[in-house]
């Protein structure tokens, strides 16, 4: 039975994660987090968790304390304006790790930073925090750590089928939540995989179904139509008239 600590557990990829860790027997799971009600009550109550802020290093290491490994999927949603949380984060995890003797470390980054990828404009303030959190990781030869490195992340189930490689990915340019949650959970708990990848950025590309993904075109077709629609009434004036 392995210890793990979650940070960033009510995020896209980190309630993935929580929902697979915590159906999981060969894992203990805590998580560290600031909005308990995201997570669903059936994971809820498999559970344990620790409310903070991950910008607090005490409470951070605090939690850290006694756990066998940590799985980071901290993260801004969809907040591009610039930040520190993910490095100064990853900092405060790392601080407590050493305090307390645990050594292993999986983490979420982007696939803009393997190697020969260059980041959106739009994304390049995210994309910055995630490189200051790789370069400080990067001079952290004491700590196993392993980056997963997904390009666009879809909330879709596992596939079965997702690849990872080292420095690349290796296909399509999107990765499941539960894909990247179980190959993070994959570096938890296997130890040849966590030696073989260990400080290593890892690219992770998903392969859906043809039925996936023709849901997924649906929802998009949806949405546009949506949007269409509102556009049109609007242009007419036809909302005007209801909300002046
Ligand atoms: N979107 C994409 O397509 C994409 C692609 C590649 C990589 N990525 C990267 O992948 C990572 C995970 O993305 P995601 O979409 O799964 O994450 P997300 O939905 O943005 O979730 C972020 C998580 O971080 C937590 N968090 C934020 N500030 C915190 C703080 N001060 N203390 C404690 N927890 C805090 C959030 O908690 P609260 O619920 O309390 O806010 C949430 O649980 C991100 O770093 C993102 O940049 C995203």
């Amino acid at each position: 039975m392995k210890k793990l600590v979650v940070f960033g557990g009510t995020g896209r990829t980190g309630l993935a994660v929580l929902t697979r860790a915590s159906q999981d027997p060969e894992l203990q799971v805590t998580a560290y987090l600031r909005k308990p009600e995201k997570v669903p009550v059936n994971v809820r109550s498999k559970i344990k968790i620790v409310l903070g802020n991950v910008l607090d290093a005490d409470q951070v290491a605090n939690v850290i304390e006694g756990q066998d490994a940590v799985i980071s999927c901290l993260g801004k949603g969809f907040n591009i304006c610039p930040t520190t949380l993910i490095s100064e984060g990853v900092k405060n995890i790392v601080q407590g790790m050493r305090e307390h003797g645990v050594k292993r470390i999986v983490l979420v980054g982007v696939a803009f930073l393997l190697p020969g990828r260059k980041t959106m404009f739009i994304l390049k303030e995210i994309t910055a925090d995630h490189e200051r959190a790789l370069n400080y990781l990067k001079k952290c030869k004491d700590i196993d750590w392993i980056m997963s490195m997904p390009p666009q992340i879809i909330d879709a189930p596992y596939t079965d089928t997702y690849k990872v490689a080292i420095n690349k990915l290796c296909g399509s340019k999107k990765a499941t939540t539960h894909d990247i949650a179980h190959w993070m959970l994959t570096c938890v708990k296997d130890e040849e995989v966590a030696k073989e990848y260990k400080h290593q950025l890892v690219g992770i590309s998903s392969f859906l179904s043809f039925k996936q993904g023709l849901t997924r075109l649906k929802i998009g077709y949806y949405g546009l139509f949506a949007f269409a629609l509102v556009g049109t009434l609007w242009y007419s004036g036809w909302l005007k008239n209801i909300f002046p």
